[in-house]
């Protein structure tokens, strides 16, 4: 199944969350690039409820009958024991690890003053802590490696989301946790760096359970024939380049990808800037603020803000 040019032969890729959606579409792009995967996901609801083996194994048959090899991991990733064995899977089965692409999760949508505590928990839980337990142990595996002379040629992509960078009405927890992933990417990237990994993150917009409903206007499929722009496997290719060496030298950054648009994003950066040398009063400093705000580019707006 795989071509003589494909990008990830010989390598050994985990994604989380890959029985459906954009993770199921990673999953296949990169076994279809020569990866073997691992197939993690709990199977559950599109509120993080229940649990099921069923999706991780219809993806792992599916790389397994296109001639790929695969294993289903059924773990919660946002557990210290589900991210250690699925790490362990990638060890045992294929004997090495290459690329991990943090992808599961869910949503609580609320807005802020609605927001239970519970809903802000589980968010936060699952991608925040979900991309960080993973990311820990496959870091300590690949500085183990290093350390032992094997330097590695190890990739992790992360997945924020337009939420994340701008803000979205009605996401607070999910907007918080996607936020604070890309602080966590520009650190991995920072201190891992000299153990061979790159980090990188991807805003990925497209069709999923996840937003099939709230975005219906945008997500629709299109007309027979016409290029489906909303359709996941359309991110996975950014996905397969960055999970690859083809990437070298690309880390700490953040993408968008979006139909067949990639975006780079530009981060928060210093702006107009004053220094008195010495203590503003608050007069002074809301003078100079408003001063400092007028040179200033005006933010993004916000998703979903009228
Ligand atoms: N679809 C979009 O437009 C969009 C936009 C921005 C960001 N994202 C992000 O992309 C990622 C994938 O979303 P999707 O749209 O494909 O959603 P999805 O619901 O189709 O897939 C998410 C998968 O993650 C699994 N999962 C949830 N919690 C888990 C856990 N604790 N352990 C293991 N697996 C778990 C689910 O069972 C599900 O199969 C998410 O991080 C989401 O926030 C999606």
């Amino acid at each position: 199944m795989t071509s003589s040019t494909a990008l990830c032969t010989g390598r050994v890729a985990v994604v989380t969350g890959a029985g459906r959606g954009l993770g199921r579409a990673h999953a296949l792009a990169l076994a279809a690039e020569g990866a073997k995967v691992v197939v993690n996901d709990l199977g559950v609801g599109i509120d993080g409820s229940g649990t099921a083996t069923g999706p991780a194994q219809e993806v792992v048959a599916l790389i397994r009958a296109a001639g790929g090899e695969a294993v289903a991991h059924n773990g919660d990733i946002a557990t210290a024991e589900g991210a250690a064995s699925l790490v362990a899977t990638a060890l045992d089965t294929f004997g090495r690890l290459d690329t991990l692409v943090n992808n599961a999760g869910f949503l609580r949508d609320r807005m802020l003053v609605n927001l239970d505590e519970d809903d802000w928990d589980a968010v936060m839980r699952v991608h925040l802590k979900g991309h960080f337990l993973p990311l820990k142990h496959a870091a300590a595996h690949w500085r183990a490696e290093a350390k032992a002379g094997r330097t590695p040629c190890a990739r992790v992509i992360n997945t924020s989301s337009g939420a994340g960078l701008l803000g979205s009405v009605g996401q607070g927890n999910y907007a918080a946790a996607k936020a604070g992933i890309v602080g966590l990417t520009l650190v991995a990237a920072a201190e891992t760096g000299r153990y061979g990994v790159q980090v990188n993150a991807i805003a990925p917009a497209a069709r999923t359970r996840m937003t099939e409903d709230t975005f219906a206007d945008t997500m629709a499929a299109p007309a027979e024939g016409e290029f489906d722009a909303m359709a996941p496997e359309n991110v996975s290719p950014l996905v397969v380049w960055l999970g690859s060496p083809a990437c070298e030298g690309v880390s700490g950054r953040v993408f968008e990808a979006e139909g067949g648009r990639i975006t780079v994003m530009e981060g928060w950066r210093p702006g107009p800037t004053a220094d008195k040398g010495a203590r503003w009063s608050p007069a002074e400093a809301g003078d100079a603020a408003l001063k400092l705000l007028a040179e200033a580019e005006a933010p993004q707006p916000v998703y979903g803000a009228r």
